[in-house]
């Protein structure tokens, strides 16, 4: 790698950090930060603040306060290229100008991204747009780790439907609750608190009546920085609408949204008293959802068709806390995107695991992960990893078709 690369890649990673600024503010955009270099010196840097208000590029070059002609503009994500949609209205009302303009406009001489973007409105444009300006550009550098800070939303564009997160609390010995299913608490504060940040990190938080039922969750973000931001939604998986509707997530419903998935008929022998139970879930102010119900030989209701409902609901990332059946119905699906396991140094025998059958036969076909990490958090080990980055990556690295893929090559 080149010394120029090399510092290409040092400020794109500065990008990152800068668009992680944005975390928890920005859905259903992606996560984006800009830097503005000048004769070796940042002049202007930027991120994407809030939904709504003006993309990272347009804060970098407004920090430059029209010093940028000649400049690098460094960006994790291709600039957009039109105005559209109501989804980045300006608060004025406005639709906001495509960040390509202003860059053009601006004199920018060189731009450098990792990785394009995979909407349809922009998909490369922004890029055309750029070089017949006469401008420089530089795609792909840092890409994989461009990739898993929008992963949501690349999984969003790429596959069109909800981003899903399982995340699990586990012993050492690989077990996720006692075998008369005791699962509190498996991992201490600390591990806990940063699920409390995973869940207001996603759109919604969903369990298996099993857990609802044994844990009585709240599934809420109760981190004293979490106050006066939006919960994620709480959905139960729950075929017959047998959970009991004395739970929290029902009689707290200013703490956040219910939803409750089901499919017909409510209660098999019982349909009064499940009606009865789904009217009481809906007095809560809960919602109720009629879903397909699984295929034969699956349990419960169809977990794409979970997928499908809640994306027309305008639910784009889901964390899926269990338990058992729900990770298992996720996973024989291939409908994961990440799994995190919090991993506890404690020993509890013959409990319950985190997946059921899967009917392997061959290793070749077990689900693995990428970009696969281990930290740590208090007592615990965090092990976390991606399941659906080969499509992602292919969809945003149209670079390697072009000039800038000799900048991969560099990398590689
Ligand atoms: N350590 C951890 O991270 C952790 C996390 C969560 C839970 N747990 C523990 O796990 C245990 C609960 O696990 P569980 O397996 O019994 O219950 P579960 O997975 O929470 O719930 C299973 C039930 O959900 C309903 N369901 C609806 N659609 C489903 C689908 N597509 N796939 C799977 N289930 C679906 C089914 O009931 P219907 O057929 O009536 O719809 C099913 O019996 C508890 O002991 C809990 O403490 C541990
Ligand atoms: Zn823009």
């Amino acid at each position: 790698m080149d010394h120029q690369t090399r510092n290409d890649l040092q400020l794109i990673r500065r990008t990152l950090s800068l668009a992680e600024r944005g975390r928890g503010l920005v859905s259903p955009n992606p996560l984006v930060g800009s830097l503005v270099v000048r004769g070796g010196r940042v002049i202007g840097e930027g991120f994407h603040a809030r939904h709504g208000e003006r993309h990272a590029e347009v804060a970098g070059l407004d920090a430059c306060a029209g010093a940028a002609a000649g400049a690098t503009l460094y960006c994790n994500l291709e600039p957009c290229a039109t105005s559209y949609g109501a989804d980045d209205t300006h608060p004025s009302g406005k639709l906001t100008q495509p960040c390509t303009d202003r860059i053009i406009r601006e004199g920018v001489a060189r731009v450098v991204v990792a990785s394009c973007d995979p909407n349809p409105h922009v998909a490369g444009e922004g890029m055309r747009q750029l070089r017949a300006a006469g401008i420089e550009v530089v795609v792909g550098l840092g890409v994989d780790e461009a990739l898993p800070i929008n992963i949501a939303y690349f999984t969003n564009e790429v596959l069109r439907r909800p981003f899903v997160h399982l995340k699990v609390a586990q012993t050492l010995d690989g077990r996720i609750a006692t075998r008369s299913g005791h699962s509190r608490w498996i991992t201490d504060d600390s591990a806990r608190e940063h699920v409390h940040r995973l869940r207001g990190e996603h759109d919604a938080v969903l369990v298996g009546r099993g857990t609802a039922a044994a844990d009585d969750p709240q599934l809420t973000d109760r981190r004293p920085q979490a106050a006066g931001r939006t919960q994620p939604w709480r959905v139960v998986l729950d075929s017959h609408a047998r959970t009991p509707p004395e739970l929290r997530m029902f009689s707290d419903a200013h703490a956040a949204r219910t939803v409750v998935c089901v499919s017909g008929p409510l209660g098999v022998g019982e349909a009064a008293g499940a009606d009865t139970r789904s009217q009481a879930f809906e007095r809560s102010g809960a919602t109720v959802l009629r879903v397909p119900a699984a295929a034969p030989g699956e349990v419960g209701v169809d977990v794409a068709g979970v997928l499908d409902a809640l994306w027309l609901l305008g639910v784009r990332s889901i964390l899926v806390e269990g338990g058992q059946a729900v990770y298992t119905s996720f996973v024989r699906q291939g409908l994961f995107d990440q799994l995190t396991a919090f991993i506890a140094p404690t020993l509890v025998g013959d409990g319950v695991d985190p997946i059921g059958p899967l009917a392997l036969q061959r290793l070749a076909d077990a689900p693995r992960l990428e970009q696969f990490s281990i930290t740590a958090i208090g007592d615990q080990a965090v092990a976390t990893g991606y399941r659906s980055l080969p499509p992602i990556r292919q969809a945003v690295m149209p670079a390697r078709r072009d000039a800038s893929a000799a900048v991969l090559a560099a990398q590689e």
